[in-house]
């Protein structure tokens, strides 16, 4: 296979700033004692600097997190969520804001969405970090915060992985194959 080209998306200095703007947005409109809920794997770089960007705010969110799979190894979702670890935290009546790096078909989303409304959270707000232009979306799961409009590629970086690469870097790439 050729080696894989990575055009810069977003620059760390874009991210940094906003992350900023986003944590002041959701600062107002959250309740001061909601849960974060980050989705594992891909939002760990993201859900640990919106956390700092938060408390910037004066927010202080208990956090926890959940493990859902849809990709295995592939740039295609398999179209089926499973759920490889639940939150530990009890969200029974309690606003809970659920972070995740990339809204796509939407599957996964609405996966914690409703896993988090059946276990009794009074409202589940999604939060991510790049909303990609797709015509796979699936109407019913549409997201609360959004960091940036995300072109239909796939991008990987802050977080992000490919078969288990390029997490580490700073910035948001597309992976051209
Ligand atoms: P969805 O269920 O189709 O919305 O897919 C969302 C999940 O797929 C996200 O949580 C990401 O982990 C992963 N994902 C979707 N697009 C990309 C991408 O371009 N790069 C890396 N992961 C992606
Ligand atoms: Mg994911």
């Amino acid at each position: 296979m050729p080696e894989a080209e990575l055009r810069p998306l977003y620059s760390t200095a874009e991210i940094a700033d906003r992350l900023h703007q986003m944590a002041g947005n959701i600062a107002g409109e959250m309740s001061p004692g909601f849960v974060m809920v980050a989705i594992l794997t891909g939002s760990f770089v993201f859900a640990a600097d919106l956390i700092r960007a938060l408390a910037a705010e004066g927010c202080d969110p208990a956090v926890d997190f959940m493990i859902l799979s849809s990709y295995a190894g592939s740039t295609r979702s398999s179209g089926t969520v499973t759920l490889l670890r639940d939150a530990a935290l009890d969200v029974r009546g309690r606003d809970v804001l659920v972070v995740d790096d990339i809204l796509d078909s939407g599957r996964t989303l609405a996966f914690a969405q409703d896993h988090l409304r059946a276990r009794g959270a009074s409202s589940v707000r999604i939060c991510v970090l790049l909303d990609k232009a797709t015509a796979a979306r699936e109407d019913h799961c549409h997201a609360d915060f959004v960091g940036f409009r995300c072109p239909d590629a796939f991008v990987v970086g802050y977080g992000m992985d490919h078969d288990h690469k390029f997490r580490g870097l700073p910035h948001i790439a597309v992976l051209c194959q």
